[in-house]
């Protein structure tokens, strides 16, 4: 009989894998402080995930097509406009919006949000665990940020609270899921309670359409902002979808052509009949490759978001959560404690400290040494880490298609060693970040130079 369930175990986790989609660079290696080459270990999709081998070749089908969009006469103007347009469409479908809905393409979520920023009528509110992206796009004095207390429950109790003392509150803007413990917020009862109180919903989905279905109809939501990046399609689009009233009557996020309909000049002054959303926030050339890629990385992943996508990343996260268990002095990060009669779901995205070693010195070891990829900080979260790790960095891993067991056990087992052995090179802190010196692993592959990024920003 366990033989049976075994077979039958194995048999549905091949099924899933032949339905997941391949991702590019899959096998890619990296080197190692000891001078070998091991198979990369990716386990930051938070951040940015790799593209789907579809999007870069659905990019590479349409490259010799580009030319100007929306205005040319050429046929490849048309052909372009015409995959905008169809980008817009399946964008429209994966997140599940109203026919009536507006979709916009931005550069990202925090371009999304801005857009929103400069639409929304009144004041907003927001949870403190939000990502900077949704805490500090709107404008100073009219946002409320509510502490999340330590169950869902509880928070939702202390929104309720919020809006029925700010009636004039006109958007509650909130993630989907936790870019740093992958918690996922109940979406449809804030939407309940938002709309009671006479405010919007906005939902950041960053973190949360990589992983579940984004159902703005369903929910009930009015809009929904994402990233093309995280969504397998990292070709700089994002995208803010939904109700068009505040978005055609909003000063134009992008000013310029291609949002107008005429223009005029009298009296020194330039006179403007700007066209309604989409193009109104739209100026000038569109990102057409990074469109098209979104389109395409919705077309893929829409048949699959529902259980193949969730059903790979639990058994994965289930395995994870069992590794991490076993560290000694690591401790998982959560923002709620279970509600009781509620099971927490969770993106496979967790985040943890551990006792004795610095973040920064874990994520730096387990790439040095290991060819492991996570991220360490405070993940432009830094309210929800201060109430959780007291500000003190942490190390996240995100798990995503191009995830394997195989990944999440070399995980756990860098993390055993390094737990028990301590670091096998030496490290210090360079330019703010934890480094191998001496690090002799050329970081410039493509002989351009290497460069460092910028110092200081809010990791
Ligand atoms: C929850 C959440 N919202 C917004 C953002 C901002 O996304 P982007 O940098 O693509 O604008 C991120 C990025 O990590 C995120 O995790």
């Amino acid at each position: 009989m366990t033989a049976v369930l075994l077979q039958d175990a194995v048999r549905t986790t091949a099924a899933r894998a032949t339905a997941l989609p391949r991702v590019v660079g899959a096998e890619l290696t990296v080197p190692l402080v000891d001078g070998t080459r091991v198979r990369y270990c990716d386990l930051d999709s938070a951040a940015s995930a790799p593209a789907l081998e579809a999007v870069a070749a659905h990019v590479a089908e349409v490259l010799p097509y580009y030319g100007s969009v929306h205005r040319g006469a050429g046929w490849t103007s048309r052909v372009c406009t015409s995959l905008v347009e169809s980008a817009r469409a399946d964008v429209a479908r994966f997140v599940r919006a109203r026919p009536d809905d507006c979709v916009v393409f931005t550069r990202n979520t925090t371009d999304a949000l801005g857009l929103l920023a400069r639409a929304v009528p009144g004041p907003v509110v927001t949870l403190d665990l939000e990502h900077h992206a949704t805490l500090l796009a709107w404008r100073d004095g009219e946002h409320r940020v509510v502490r999340a207390a330590r169950t869902i429950t509880a928070t939702l109790d202390a929104l309720r609270a919020e809006l029925a003392a700010r009636p004039d509150a006109a958007l509650v803007a909130v993630t989907g899921a936790s870019n740093v413990t992958g918690e996922l917020l109940p979406v449809a009862r804030i939407v309940e309670i938002a709309h009671a109180a006479g405010a919007r919903v906005c939902v950041d989905a960053a973190q949360l359409a990589p992983h579940r279905r984004v159902d703005l109809a369903g929910w009930g939501a009015n809009y929904v902002a994402l990233s093309g990046h995280k969504l397998y399609a990292p070709y700089g689009a994002g995208a803010l979808v939904g109700r068009r009233d505040w978005l055609d009557a909003a000063e134009p996020h992008v000013a310029g052509g291609g949002a107008v309909r005429a223009v005029t000049v009298e009296d020194g002054r330039a006179g403007t009949a700007w066209l309604p959303a989409p193009q109104r926030h739209e100026g000038g050339t569109p990102n057409v490759l990074g469109a098209a890629a979104l389109g395409a990385a919705c077309r893929a992943l829409d048949p699959i978001v529902d259980d193949v996508v969730p059903a790979h990343e639990r058994e994965l996260a289930a395995r994870l959560h069992a590794g991490l268990a076993r560290v000694p002095g690591l401790r998982v990060l959560s923002c709620f404690a279970t509600d009781p009669g509620e099971a927490a779901d969770r993106t496979a995205t967790v985040s943890f400290v551990l006792d004795d070693l610095p973040s920064g010195l874990v994520a730096a070891a387990l790439s040095a040494e290991h060819g492991i990829g996570v991220r360490d900080g405070r993940f432009c979260a830094h309210p929800l880490l201060e109430r959780l790790t007291g500000g003190r960095d942490a190390v996240r891993v995100s798990l995503g298609l191009r995830t394997t067991a195989d990944d999440v056990d070399r995980l756990v087992t860098a993390l055993n060693r390094l737990v028990r052995r301590g670091p096998e090179w030496t490290y210090a802190i360079v330019g703010g970040r934890w480094s191998p010196t001496p690090d002799p692993r050329p970081a410039d592959p493509f002989g351009l130079g290497e460069t460092a990024g910028p110092a200081g920003c809010d990791r």
